[in-house]
């Protein structure tokens, strides 16, 4: 981690601790080729720190924030450049107040849970995914596709009126009409990359909970930028985009928050073998 003003980093891939929109606007425009990134959901956790995303009392707060991060992102990515945002729902509280610390998730604990917001009811999903995408639509964003990102080992959940969540969005969105997409370095089965992703969740041990799975990561990576392209992830955590840049042979910025998340990021990257590899064909 460095003390050096974050543009006078970017001689190689490098961790920036702090406010992921006050340290991109210091950092050079068109620069990156490729974004991957999962901000923190509304109203699901407590990351402990001041300036942190998510606890909001209003989910339209939330979504104006992060359209503000991603119009940095925007500038900072090449032209031909392109962001995968990785994204999950929340429903309305139903007016309980907090949620209690549940021992093998403890940053689900909320002290605090917002009011239902005006024009939803208690129990509603609230849509946040297409909403921020129509919002990230009308700030300029190419909105070019929306992933559903299936978990086949998704976490149970104790309700008795609808069907168990299984799935998160992941949207495709580019800078420009035109812009690096690499087909056949993901195609499945020789036949183009389908809309549906299967990927189990894998629980990282360090003491990041939220974390995606590398194999979510990949082909994003693998799609949109080439070896020796700079990718950006402004919402680190465990460094998972870190950890499969590493071994695609891409540079990459990492912004986070949290400095006992830069900390488990370091060193998750520092044990991660440089080995390339290639996609999993029946993946
Ligand atoms: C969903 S997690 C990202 C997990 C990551 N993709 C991984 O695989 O480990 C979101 C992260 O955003 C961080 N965060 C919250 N607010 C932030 C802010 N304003 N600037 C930068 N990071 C922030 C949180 O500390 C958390 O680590």
């Amino acid at each position: 981690m460095s003390k050096k003003s974050p543009a006078s980093c970017l001689t190689d891939s490098t961790v920036l601790q702090g406010d992921a929109e006050k340290i991109l606007q210091q950092l050079p425009s068109n620069w990156f080729r490729c974004c991957v990134t999962s901000p923190p959901y509304w109203g699901l956790r407590d990351y402990g720190e001041d300036d942190q995303i998510g606890i909001e009392n209003d989910p339209y707060k939330y979504i104006e924030r992060l359209v503000a991060v991603f119009e940095q992102v925007r500038r900072v990515l090449r032209d031909d450049g392109t962001l995968w945002l990785n994204i999950g729902d929340s429903y309305t509280s139903g007016n309980r107040a907090y949620r209690a610390p549940d021992k093998k998730n403890p940053v689900r604990a909320m002290a605090h849970r917002a009011k239902t917001p005006k024009g939803l009811k208690p129990k509603d999903l609230i849509g946040i995914p297409w909403r921020l995408a129509f919002a990230l639509q009308e700030a300029g964003w190419y909105l070019r596709g929306d992933i559903i990102w299936e978990k086949p080992n998704c976490m149970p959940e104790s309700v008795k009126d609808r069907p168990t969540r299984a799935h998160e969005y992941v949207f495709q969105l580019s800078k420009s009409l035109r812009y690096h997409y690499d087909q056949a370095n993901v195609r499945v089965n020789g036949r183009n990359r389908r809309t549906v992703w299967s990927i189990p969740t894998e629980p990282f041990s360090g003491a990041h909970f939220a974390t995606f799975p590398p194999k979510l990561v990949e082909p994003c990576v693998l799609a949109s930028s080439l070896p020796g392209d700079w990718v950006l992830d402004p919402f680190f955590g465990s460094g998972t985009v870190g950890a499969v840049c590493e071994q695609q042979d891409r540079r990459y910025v990492g912004i986070e928050l949290n400095p006992e998340y830069v900390q488990i990021a370091l060193e998750r990257i520092r044990c991660t073998a440089r080995t390339l590899f290639t996609l999993d064909a029946t993946s």
